[in-house]
């Protein structure tokens, strides 16, 4: 292995690419109730998961799968909008990420949980090939914990997939 492939492929902390996005939601996010709308969560989660995971791979990527996402309190224009992703396990060529996503009050500081989500990107190269990424170097109890549920996800995914799949042909 060359060096600089073997230092690509150097074990990472999930703090190393854990990330925070923080933005106001402006009128033009927002339903006629004033509610930022669900796909433009939807849209930061991806984006907020794909920051963290192009972190820890350093490399492309694209987006396999989402979990079902669910909504638990609107998030009003005027608020902030807090997504918060880190890698929760990583496999040869894919790896999870968790996001979650808070509201938060500019004049109380009120901030409320709204989504978590999980979802898998898969590394490639400029021609769609597959590309190694480095493995997840977990340290603690609660990265152990996360990493375990991860494997039960993955699981419960690929067997999605393969429904999917045979249902599409
Ligand atoms: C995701 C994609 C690259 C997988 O390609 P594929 O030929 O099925 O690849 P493989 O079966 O060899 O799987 C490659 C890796 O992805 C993982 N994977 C594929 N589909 C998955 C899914 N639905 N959930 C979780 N993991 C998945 C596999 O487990 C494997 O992981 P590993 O190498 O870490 O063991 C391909 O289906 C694709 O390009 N999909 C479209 C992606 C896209 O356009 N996204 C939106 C825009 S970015």
């Amino acid at each position: 292995m060359s060096q600089e492939l073997s230092s690509r492929l150097a074990p990472k902390r999930p703090s190393e690419s854990a990330t925070e996005m923080v933005q106001v939601v402006l009128p033009n996010d927002a339903n006629p109730l004033g509610f930022i709308l669900g796909g433009t969560v939807m849209h930061l989660i991806d984006i907020a998961g794909a920051i963290a995971c192009h972190r820890h791979t350093r490399t492309l990527l694209v987006t396999a799968a989402v979990d079902g996402l669910q909504f638990l309190h609107p998030i009003k224009v005027g608020d902030l909008i807090i997504l918060k992703s880190r890698v929760t396990a990583t496999w040869t060529t894919s790896l999870e990420v968790e996001v979650e996503v808070f509201s938060e009050e500019i004049l109380t500081g009120l901030r409320k949980m709204t989504s978590r989500a999980y979802l898998t990107f898969v590394s490639i190269d400029t021609e769609g090939r597959r590309v190694p990424i480095p493995p997840l170097l977990i340290e603690i109890a609660e990265e152990r914990e996360r990493a375990a549920a991860a494997e039960h996800r993955r699981e419960e995914r690929l067997r999605a997939r393969r429904e999917l799949e045979a249902r599409t042909v």
